[in-house]
């Protein structure tokens, strides 16, 4: 039986129009003045006074989209005797001149938009928050029971609590198909969710398709036909992901989790012992050879070329010493290096060297906290990425930024981890500042990432499992942190997952009820 709180939640869910997601920083809406909007009248137009012009492909892409989506495929408006003054066209103006480019950590993301009878009009500072406030405007047409869309008089000022909003799949554990990937990118800019960041690889399978390597995915994926990301897949999705102010942060973990690499790269994993003897499995890559620097030099020389982000996300979680520990060599290695019995200090020495090779290429980095807890010196731009202790972050939060290092919180969004009831909640409730530091260290978080890690998640349940639990996560980084409350969270959420639906995305409910659409 269900509780008297969710019972009243769903009583509120009932008869909201028009509700955005994530809530913007300031939405002032009039009930009283509102417009007819016209699929026959209606057209997004670059203002005069834009500095974008028609032919930038990333807003003209998105005025295709958004007007689709706005009107659905096969929209027949009704006929008839509106007396309600239409809408004029929506005119987008963006300050700073550029369209080719990728969106970055420092972009501006902020945009203002006021709808009424007279003017509709969305100001940006640059391409990538006009796409976020085209968004917005997607998320306040509603229509009535004959089919007609109306807008309300409505004032928009929005920008983002958090620069990295990030959403991570993992492509190892299970092959997702590139029309998996590219739907997720639809749908995290429905959130505003504006880092895709790529777990491309594991121990599981080597999917990512190597020019210089081509052995890599030949030999380490599930299937070196039909279950690897050629060069067109990997291009593909960057600028997918780019015409929706998305950036591409892929993860090339070691020296864990790396069984897939060692196929393909023959002396790459430390062969492990029994007694005296190797026992015909590996472990991590093999720290001590000089083999081992000279491939990484190479390989992250083509992924740093490849993606055009400046951020790589290194791994560094996990690394299991216990074959380390057995193979003599490497024993030999430690004594020689005076690390005694410490293996994180083996660990370190590899870690180094390999973020000095990324470095050379004038690329930053990302890292799990591991790499910071065990004392690995790293450049002063490192990201350190907070992931265990899950749900308790506060500890390690305080640790990093306190030694000066930017962060990214994952341990409260693992959202494979998944539980009966409305576990989005728990997601919804953290608060990303709350650790105990200075106001300087808060200033080093710099957003988060929800993580979909793939052991029991492939092309047939990530959408629903996904959404619309993910979007907790993009609001909390989104939104103001003072909007916290649950109910009204709860009623535009719902209604979200509805317009999801409308859109062709296969949301799951979050409780009881129903969408105008999804008996169709
Ligand atoms: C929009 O206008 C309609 C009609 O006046 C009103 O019923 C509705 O509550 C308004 N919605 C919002 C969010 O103000
Ligand atoms: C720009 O558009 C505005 C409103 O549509 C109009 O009043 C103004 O004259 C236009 N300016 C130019 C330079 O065309
Ligand atoms: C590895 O490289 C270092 C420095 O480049 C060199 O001193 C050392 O002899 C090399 N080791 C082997 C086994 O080649
Ligand atoms: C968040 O909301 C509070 C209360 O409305 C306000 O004082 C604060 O300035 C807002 N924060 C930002 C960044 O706008």
């Amino acid at each position: 039986m269900a509780g008297t709180a969710d019972a009243l939640l769903l009583l509120l869910a009932a008869g909201l129009a028009a509700a955005v997601w994530p809530q913007p920083q300031l939405l002032r809406q009039d009930p009283r003045s509102l417009c007819r909007l016209s699929s026959r009248q209606f057209r997004f137009a670059y203002a005069n006074d834009s500095a974008v012009e028609p032919g930038c492909e990333v807003l003209d892409g998105a005025f295709r989209r958004y007007w689709q989506l706005l009107f659905p495929p096969g929209y027949k408006e009704p006929a008839g005797s509106n007396t309600e003054d239409l809408c004029p066209n929506l005119l987008v103006s963006v300050t700073e001149a550029g369209c080719s480019g990728y969106p970055t950590l420092e972009s501006p993301e902020n945009y203002k938009l006021s709808v009424s009878v007279d003017l509709m009009l969305l100001t940006a500072t640059n391409i990538w928050g006009a796409l976020r406030g085209l968004e917005t405007f997607s998320q306040l047409s509603w229509r009535d029971e004959y089919g007609t869309f109306y807008l309300n008089k409505t004032d928009v000022v929005d920008f983002p609590r958090f620069p990295h909003r990030g959403l991570l799949l993992d492509t190892s554990r299970h092959f997702l198909p590139l029309r998996a990937i590219l739907e997720t990118l639809d749908v995290m800019a429905y959130n505003k969710f504006n880092v895709f960041h790529w777990h491309i690889v594991d121990d599981q399978s080597f999917p990512f398709e190597s020019m210089v390597f081509p052995d890599l995915s030949s030999k380490g994926s599930y299937n070196s036909a039909t279950h690897v990301y050629t060069a067109k897949d990997v291009k593909m999705v960057i600028e997918y992901a780019r015409l929706r102010g998305i950036r591409v942060i892929p993860e090339f973990d070691t020296p864990g989790h790396t069984l897939s690499w060692g196929p393909g790269i023959p002396g790459l994993l430390t062969p492990c012992y029994v007694s005296t003897k190797p026992s015909g499995t590996y472990g991590p890559v093999n720290p001590i050879l000089n083999s081992t620097y000279q491939f990484m030099a190479s390989f992250f020389a083509e992924v740093s070329a490849i993606f055009p982000d400046f951020y790589l996300h290194l791994g560094g979680d996990e690394v299991d010493f216990s074959c380390w520990r057995s193979n003599p060599d490497i024993q030999d290695f430690m004594q020689k290096m005076q690390f005694g019995e410490d293996y994180a200090k083996l660990e370190s020495f590899y870690i180094q060297r390999l973020l000095d090779i990324v470095a050379s290429y004038k690329k930053g980095y990302m890292v799990w906290q591991e790499v910071f807890d065990n004392g690995v010196k790293v450049n002063p731009h490192t990201v350190i990425h907070v992931w265990k202790g899950h749900p308790n972050f506060e500890d390690e939060m305080s640790r990093v930024t306190e030694a000066g290092f930017r962060t990214l919180l994952s341990s409260p969004w693992y959202l494979n981890v998944i539980s009966y009831g409305q576990d989005w909640l728990a997601a919804y409730r953290v608060e990303p500042l709350a650790f105990k530091g200075s106001a300087e260290q808060k200033k080093l978080v710099i957003g988060g990432e929800a993580c979909m890690w793939g052991e029991y998640v492939d092309a047939t349940n990530l959408t629903p499992r996904l959404w619309p639990r993910a979007g907790a996560v993009a609001e909390r980084l989104w939104s103001n942190e003072t909007v916290r409350n649950t109910q009204d969270a709860y009623a535009r959420l719902s209604d979200f997952r509805c317009t999801l639906l409308r859109r062709g995305i296969r949301a799951e409910p979050l409780f009881t009820g129903y969408c105008e659409f999804d008996a169709l």
